[in-house]
């Protein structure tokens, strides 16, 4: 078949299975046949910015080193989907902060509370999981010491998120005294996060398939809400495994819903809650060795 220059042909198979394989091994992301336009047509999108028509070539662009570094970059954050909001999840955040309320109490010497946000894409997850702790704070009457990281694949969602300047429709799912407590406003529509909550979370590129390679340990909170829905299961396994591990005892693990079923860690104990999908990492326990 002839296509003119501009026009690039549909994915054949053998193309296809190129470009998922690739996609599944650097980000965990599995697209079956059957979904192929969705690739498709972001691949479309980009080749046409760069003037390129064949997807062997493109494959080969992006595989170049070092310069298909940023091309694969660029092609991320055009893959990735991005739909999140402000207290996405009102169950998941509620659970966060009734946990933290009590164990702020069992921390010994007002030590910090250490938070992980994975996948946190443009932000708003991480600061409502900032806010939430900071509320814990409140309630306890104490002053506040906890720091928050959100990690993400997509770089241009890790900018957007350090800026940390929304508009008012992101914000639909949160209480109206939160956004007076924790925001500025900068526009009719616009707010931006105040400084005090903003310095006290912070942003870097991480990718959960490379999991290993992140330093996060000892963290009080795990949070992972809709990063893994597009993982086979076995992928999915190894990151909770990893994330269950990286736990401080007693710190809780938040995934999402759907997120995953069967999966169960022998060092974590499932929340008891229909409205939330949690585990709580077991305390160790001591054992006395009793010599003769
Ligand atoms: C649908 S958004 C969910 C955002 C937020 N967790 C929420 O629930 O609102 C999924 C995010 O996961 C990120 N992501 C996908 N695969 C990833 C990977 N392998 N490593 C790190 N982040 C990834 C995407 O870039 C995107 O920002």
């Amino acid at each position: 078949m002839n296509w003119r220059r501009s026009e690039i042909p549909p994915l054949n198979e053998t193309q296809f299975q190129s470009w998922q394989t690739l996609l599944e091994e650097r980000t965990g992301m599995y697209i079956p046949f059957e979904r192929r336009s969705l690739l498709q047509s972001s691949l479309v999108i980009r080749m046409r910015e760069i003037a390129c028509t064949d997807y062997e070539e493109y494959l080969g662009k992006v595989l170049e080193k070092p310069a298909g570094v940023m091309e694969w970059s660029t092609l991320i954050d055009r893959l990735m989907v991005r739909e999140t909001r402000f207290c996405r999840n009102t169950e998941s955040l509620a659970l966060v902060q009734r946990f933290l309320t009590k164990r702020i109490i069992d921390k010994s010497e007002g030590a910090p509370v250490n938070i992980w946000s994975v996948g946190c894409c443009t932000g708003e997850e991480p600061y409502s999981l900032a806010i939430a702790c900071n509320e814990a704070y409140l309630e306890n009457d104490l002053t506040p010491r906890f720091g928050v990281s959100g990690t993400d694949i997509s770089l241009s969602a890790l900018q957007i998120a350090r800026a940390g300047q929304y508009s008012r429709r992101q914000m639909s799912n949160m209480d109206q005294e939160w956004i007076s407590r924790y925001f500025e406003q900068t526009g009719e529509e616009q707010f931006s996060v105040q400084p005090g909550l903003k310095q006290k979370v912070c942003f870097s590129m991480s990718n959960i398939v490379d999991i290993e390679k992140n330093p996060l340990r000892n963290l009080d909170v795990i949070y992972c809400q809709n990063v893994l829905v597009y993982f086979r299961e076995e992928k999915k396994i190894k990151v909770l495994d990893s994330l269950a591990e990286r736990l401080a005892p007693g710190g809780l693990l938040v995934i999402a819903q759907g997120e995953t079923s069967k999966w169960r860690h022998q060092s974590l104990e499932k929340v008891d809650d229909n409205l939330t999908l949690a585990f709580v990492r077991k305390e160790p326990t001591v054992t006395t060795q009793i010599t003769h």
